[in-house]
């Protein structure tokens, strides 16, 4: 949450931070602002607005700056309602040095009344100016910039990544990390910070990420990196990314999510190609002996993950049941990491996230590997910190989702464990061989059966039309089709402000049919499958109390077409790639009613995309 970026170079500083928080205001937009050296007027020019960066842009017009070195932020507030006083950047009490800040400094409210006794005022009701007056303070006393940083530093709790600027040592960006997400962009006679790879990717690919607690020191010529504890330099090496600037915008759709929609045939394509060899072995190229050997001796599978992601870790769970015959069960993060599992060198702990940066999960991550779980991260975004603490990591390979409502990256999450779940169940020895080869190839046909659902969006569209007033939905489903129920409903929910429910269809008698009337709509999805009779009969019973029925079912299914209000045919599969077929015609109708209600798709009220902070 909240996006951070840096420039030092030769360019035009102000060009190069707007750009960059173009492609990071998906992590937060309450408020945005910049800070650079004024060549001109000579020391810090700080401008800040609340609401969308569009303002700040406005803002900008007004104000000539000629500056080579600046940082901006866009925010998701945590401390302190979004305002332009509690935006960023943050300066100390004598306006020599501005922070940009993405994390929580638990220990600050004990800081500010040790810097109130110090003289120092403070403006905003956030936790970062503490953090800025902090290294003010020090810099007053020691005049050297990058010690007063590493002293305040280090006397700061939580997770938390900053940089700084400083009016008076004009010529250099402090960049930290801990547990906050932090790429460093290398150029020439240029160096670039941001929270994430997306900001960087018009001017440079060569890529340095921080590890926790390290500090780095940008000039134009340099980068040098060092441990904050020991103060020890760090040497790493540069990592080359390969995503481009054209999968970063929106290519003519009107917004991210839909494009990201349109993108879900050729991505699952892609990933089916890149994970089964010539042989038509299921490979992944991030694994090696070691894990295989941790992998062949597990005896439980927990997915743990947020949000949709959860979502997709619940299809994993029933898969690893299923196929590797596995004891699974899946969890989300925030209780996962909490509850003290009880967890074995035989158990396998396995991470969903699409931002690989979600903090739950990675707090989850390091409690499973702090007992000995063997950790198996899949992970969108390549070299995130989860993807790099894991023991063991497979890319989705999804591209970058900016959208705030994860779509591909949902759908590419259930193809890589249906492959995963294929590969353990190899190394466990509990499919037949011929059994793999009929999923796969039933698989092969799932890209072109989204793509054939993309087409008949129409249907959809009258749909949405038809319902897009209404403020509650139910969404039921059974088996491998309940998380579909939660995600289809979660999708709803956080881009159109509905109310919407997702539930098992078995817990339908068991309190949610007293919601049945004839206004709320009910999302049965009930393709062939060994429970779509149960399905039939949760319709029947719904349609009997007047109910309204919303059908996602297989392809020539007239039964369920006639008993239901509106249909929506899904190309037959093998019931356990249902999900991935269902998944989008709910994303589609999500976006259509959101659309239709004039919603901010993109960015909805409230959220950001990628959860950093408790
Ligand atoms: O980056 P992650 O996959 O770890 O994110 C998890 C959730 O925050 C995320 O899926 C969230 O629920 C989305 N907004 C859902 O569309």
């Amino acid at each position: 949450m909240c996006g951070i970026v840096g420039y030092v170079g030769k360019r035009d500083a102000l060009s190069v931070l707007m750009k960059g928080l173009e492609h990071l205001e998906y992590r937060g937009y309450d408020s945005a602002g910049v800070a650079c050296i004024d060549e001109k007027a000579g020391g810090l020019f700080v401008l800040k607005e609340e609401g969308k960066l569009s303002r700040l842009k406005e803002s900008l017009k007004k104000h000539s700056v000629v500056s080579t070195v600046g940082i901006g932020h866009t925010r998701w507030a945590t401390h302190g309602e979004p305002s332009r006083v509690n935006a960023h950047p943050h300066t100390d009490c004598k306006g020599q040095i501005a922070l940009v800040h993405n994390g929580i400094i638990e220990n600050y409210a004990l800081l500010k009344e040790e810097l109130k006794r110090r003289g120092v005022a403070f403006r905003s009701k956030t936790d970062t100016e503490i953090a800025v007056n902090l290294i003010g303070d020090y810099y007053r006393r020691k005049r050297d910039l990058v010690e007063a940083f590493r002293k305040a530093v280090g006397r700061l709790r939580g997770f938390f990544a900053f940089v700084i600027l400083a009016g008076n040592d004009p010529d250099k960006l402090l960049v930290f990390k801990r547990s906050n997400p932090i790429v460093i962009g290398l150029g020439k006679g240029e160096n670039f910070v941001a929270s994430d790879v997306s900001a960087l990717l018009p001017y440079t690919k060569n890529v340095i990420y921080l590890e926790d607690d390290e500090y780095a020191l940008l000039t134009r010529k340099d980068v040098r990196i060092y441990n904050l504890g020991t103060g020890k330099a760090v040497k790493r090496k540069p990592a080359v990314i390969r995503w481009n600037i054209r999968q970063a915008q929106k290519g003519g759709y009107p917004h991210f999510m839909l494009k990201e929609i349109h993108e879900e045939p050729r991505i699952l394509e892609e990933i089916i190609t890149k994970r089964i060899d010539r042989r038509g072995n299921v490979y992944f190229d991030t694994l090696g002996r070691g894990a295989d050997l941790r992998l062949k001796k597990i005896k439980r599978v927990f997915f743990v993950s947020c949000g949709t992601a959860y979502h997709a870790g619940l299809v994993g769970s029933y898969l690893a049941e299923q196929f590797a015959r596995l004891p699974a069960g899946a969890e989300v993060s925030s209780e996962f990491r909490y509850r003290d599992p009880v967890l074995h060198s035989s158990d396998a702990v396995i991470l969903i996230t699409q931002s690989g940066e979600t903090a739950d999960t990675l707090a989850a991550l390091r409690e499973a590997k702090a007992k000995g779980a063997f950790t198996l991260a899949i992970v969108n975004v390549v070299g995130s910190t989860i993807a790099r603490e894991a023991n063991a990591v497979i890319y989705t390979h999804a591209g970058p989702e900016i959208g705030v409502a994860s779509t591909k990256a949902y759908t590419a999450q259930l193809v890589t464990e249906a492959l995963f779940t294929f590969y353990l169940a190899g190394l466990h020895q509990t499919m037949k061989r011929t059994q793999v080869s009929e999923l796969l190839l039933a698989l092969k046909k799932v890209p072109a059966a989204c793509e054939k659902i993309l087409k008949q969006s129409e249907a959809l569209d009258r749909c949405s039309r038809k319902y897009f007033r209404h403020q509650n939905f139910l969404y039921l489903g059974r088996g491998y089709n309940f998380p579909t129920a939660l995600e289809g409903a979660l999708k709803l929910k956080e881009i159109s402000y509905a109310h919407a429910h997702g539930y098992a269809a078995g817990e339908m008698k068991h309190g949610p049919i007293a919601l049945v009337d004839h206004k709320q709509p009910v999302i049965c999805i009930a393709p062939a499958s060994k429970t779509y009779e149960k399905m039939i009969s949760n319709v029947e019973e719904i349609k009997a109390r007047g109910g309204i029925v919303i059908a996602l079912g297989t392809e020539g299914d007239r039964r369920l077409a006639e008993l239901a209000d509106d249909f929506f045919p899904l190309p037959p599969t093998h019931e356990v790639f249902s999900p991935i077929l269902a998944a989008i015609p709910l994303q589609l109708f999500a976006y259509k009613i959101a659309a239709f209600n004039g919603r901010d798709v993109d960015q909805p009220r409230n959220l950001a995309k990628s959860v950093t902070v408790e």
